[in-house]
């Protein structure tokens, strides 16, 4: 009870405990959020700031707290918890009341005096994840925990006592982490707040050997295991033009110089009301088709002449399809073809060519 008026400090916390962390750790460090949903490059440091995380959790004034530390298998939430348990060891040992390395245990005297314990899990072990209510929870490579561990085992232990998270991985595409993950950017919600952090933000990382391998594999396989970005077309809409939006037409026309307005949030192209033009086919891919009208002899050399033979057609140009392979938001709305041309793969879906399709269908007469 009397603990209640005292706080942590966190940073002389870690200053006793020779952690520094450092800049893309500290953020993480000092947020108050109750959920801290963190996606970052492999050997960004993920690990050890989630193990100091618990250290300072354990130590928080409590009259008595639990925590658990979660991975997708015994050894990986062992490396958080025998590192919590040397750092403990070596800084910390007039703290300890007991440790039980059968039951990967640890139960220290806290700040205030309160008596607080941790406890390593295994996601592979579901039934080992039943029971108590938890004041704090850190998973570590949460991605690779299913989201049924997560949604019906972990975050209902947090209900009763408010508990707080960190939830900290590598990301691994639009999954319910990513959900999470959503869910702290924008102020959506006040309990959430998320953190990304590239590999590099590590100092002890060799940056010459990253960028060695960024030239070895594809820009989105750099951009997730070393960026700590969520890479492709987000499976959710955009909170500004609603796009990609099944209802949209996914076609628009326009006149040979008329703009093509593009969403402030998503960079995609909207309508005159702001509201989204691309269309999110059944597949779940986004699909724009934009069709610019050229009049007359003020046609562009980069149409292909001989098309309008009779008189002076309003010529069909189709200039830009929507790059289904994601990256699309905020990218420039390239000259025709050039986008597609650039993606080898979606050849099928777009001509790479700087298409003229001439409809007479839709030809009119000045
Ligand atoms: N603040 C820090 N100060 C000094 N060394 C650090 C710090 N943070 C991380 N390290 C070191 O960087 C290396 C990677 O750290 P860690 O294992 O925590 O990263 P990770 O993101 O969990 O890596 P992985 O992707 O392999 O799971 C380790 O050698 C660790 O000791
Ligand atoms: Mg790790
Ligand atoms: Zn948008």
């Amino acid at each position: 009870m009397g603990s209640s008026d005292l706080r942590l400090d966190k940073a002389a916390l870690f200053d006793a405990l020779g952690y520094v962390p450092h800049a893309g750790q500290l953020p993480i460090h000092r947020s108050s959020a109750r959920f801290r949903v963190v996606s970052c490059g492999v050997r960004f440091g993920k690990t050890t700031a989630a193990a100091f995380e618990c250290i300072a959790e354990l130590m928080a004034p409590r009259e008595e707290s639990m925590g658990w530390v979660v991975a997708p298998t015994y050894d990986l939430s062992e490396r958080i918890y025998g590192r919590v348990l040397s750092v403990v060891r070596k800084r910390l040992p007039h703290r300890i009341k007991l440790v039980s390395e059968r039951d990967r245990r640890l139960v220290l005297v806290n700040v205030g005096g309160g008596v607080s314990e941790l406890r390593a899990k295994s996601a592979d072990n579901p039934d080992s994840l039943l029971g108590e209510g938890l004041d704090f929870l850190v998973v570590d490579e949460a991605t690779r925990l299913d989201e049924s561990v997560w949604h019906e085992r972990l975050a209902q232990r947090l209900l009763d006592k408010r508990g707080r998270a960190l939830l900290i991985s590598s990301p691994a595409g639009w999954d319910w982490f990513a959900r999470l993950h959503r869910r702290g950017l924008k102020g959506r919600d006040v309990e959430y707040a998320s953190f990304s952090g590239p590999s590099w933000a590590n100092p002890k990382l060799d940056r010459a050997l990253i960028e060695q391998e960024r030239a070895r594999m594809s820009a989105d396989a750099f951009s997730a295991l070393y960026g700590g970005e969520f890479v492709g077309e987000p499976p959710f809409p955009c909170d500004l033009c609603h796009g990609p939006d099944p209802q949209a037409t996914g076609v628009v026309l326009l006149n040979e110089d008329e703009p093509l307005a593009s969403c402030a949030e998503c960079g995609k192209p909207v309508d005159r009301s702001g509201r989204s033009l691309v269309r999110r086919e059944t597949n779940g891919l986004p699909s724009l088709e934009v069709i610019r009208l050229y009049v007359g002899d003020r046609v562009p050399e980069r149409v292909k002449p001989g098309a309008g033979k009779r008189g002076a057609p309003v010529r069909i140009e189709r200039e830009w399809k929507e790059d289904v392979h994601g990256g699309g938001a905020g990218a420039p709305l390239g000259p025709p073809g050039r986008r597609a041309g650039s993606c080898p793969t979606i050849g099928q879906l777009v001509d790479p060519s700087p298409a003229l399709t001439h409809n007479p269908a839709n030809a009119v007469r000045e």
